[in-house]
């Protein structure tokens, strides 16, 4: 079959190559693949892994083997799926990490959900926003405009920072109370940071925190260091807090609820470029430049492999 493998000496480290069929464990369904999402930590570091890895972790498709131990959806069920080895014509995934996909969505939408999708919904429930002031750092990206979104839902004042005007394009439509460039113009502290973006704007983000706020350090898509003053961390009062956040196993159930939503039209998927993944290269390149919006989702295609 064919898939997305990992080749250091091409741009972008991914290419299209042949591999062997996934050979399921019991508690795995084959999943036939017909859409992949790309996030950036994956485009950003495919190079870094064993070469010939089939690499991703989002895909939509349809069940074309059910698990041997008898869990999970049945052949033919459309299926969102969050698994290693994703960007493939056929992956191999835990029924505990796959969700069915509703009749009125697109397979292609779904396709686009697990791992920002379930990022921003993990890291919003860290702790109540109902009224609270949530910052999201990297707004305009797949996980930002995910918690933008769900943020709102959640009964948050949703502040989403952007990197310039150009970014905060739509941000307001989808739930955002105010959009700010960098963090200029937070006048009032926030309870709870999603960051998105790391360095000297995780610092600023930390001194915005209320008494008892928290900041959820996603990712760090800047690249840059980031730099606390001396005593910074230090503070008299209900503790401020910072956690990583990596926990993305079992997503089967918030994938179901990312997918609801999606259905009752309360999430939208925010797919801003489609494509082939025969296009892989040139998509991951605008992803890495901030030129998407949103999500990049390819469709997996039959073809001759190389
Ligand atoms: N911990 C986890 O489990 C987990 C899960 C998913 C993602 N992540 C990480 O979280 C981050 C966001 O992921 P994503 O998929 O949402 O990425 P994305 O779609 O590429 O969005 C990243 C955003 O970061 C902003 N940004 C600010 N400074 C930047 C810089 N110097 N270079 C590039 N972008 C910059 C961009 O803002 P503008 O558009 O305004 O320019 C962009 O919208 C990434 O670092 C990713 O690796 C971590």
């Amino acid at each position: 079959m064919r898939a997305l493998v990992v080749d250091p000496d091409v741009p972008g480290a991914l290419r299209l190559g042949t591999v062997a069929e996934p050979r399921p464990e019991p508690r795995q369904l084959v999943l036939d693949v017909r859409h992949i999402s790309l996030n950036r930590g994956e485009v950003a570091f495919a190079g870094r892994r064993p070469a010939g890895t089939i690499h991703g972790y989002d895909a939509a498709g349809v069940v074309v083997r059910a698990a041997a131990d008898g869990t999970g959806p049945t052949v033919g069920t459309r299926v969102a799926a969050f698994g290693a080895g994703a960007w493939a014509q056929r992956m191999a995934v835990d029924t505990t990490a796959v969700a069915e996909v509703p009749a009125q969505v697109d397979l292609a939408d779904a396709a686009a959900l697990p791992m920002a999708g379930i990022t921003a919904l993990r890291t919003l429930r860290s702790r109540s926003i109902l009224g609270r002031r949530v910052l999201i750092t990297g707004a305009a990206g797949g996980v930002g405009r995910y918690a933008v979104q769900l943020a709102a839902l959640g009964g948050a004042h949703v502040i989403a920072s952007v990197g310039s005007s150009a970014r905060a394009e739509g941000l307001a439509e989808l739930g955002a109370h105010e959009v700010v460039i960098g963090l200029e113009g937070i006048d009032r502290p926030v309870d709870l940071v999603l960051d998105n973006v790391g360095g000297p704007q995780l610092a600023a983000a930390w001194e915005l925190l209320a008494p008892g706020g928290g900041v959820q350090t996603i990712g760090w898509a800047s690249n840059e260091p980031a730099e606390f003053a001396p005593y910074s961390l230090f503070f008299v009062g209900p503790a401020k807090t910072m956690s990583t956040f990596g926990d993305v196993h079992e997503a089967g159930p918030d994938l179901a609820t990312l997918l609801e939503f999606v259905a009752a039209g309360r999430l939208s998927p925010e797919v801003d470029r489609r494509d082939s993944w025969e296009r892989v290269t040139e998509a991951a390149q605008t992803l890495l430049d901030r030129r998407v919006a949103g999500k990049v989702v390819l469709d997996v295609t039959a073809g001759t492999a190389a």
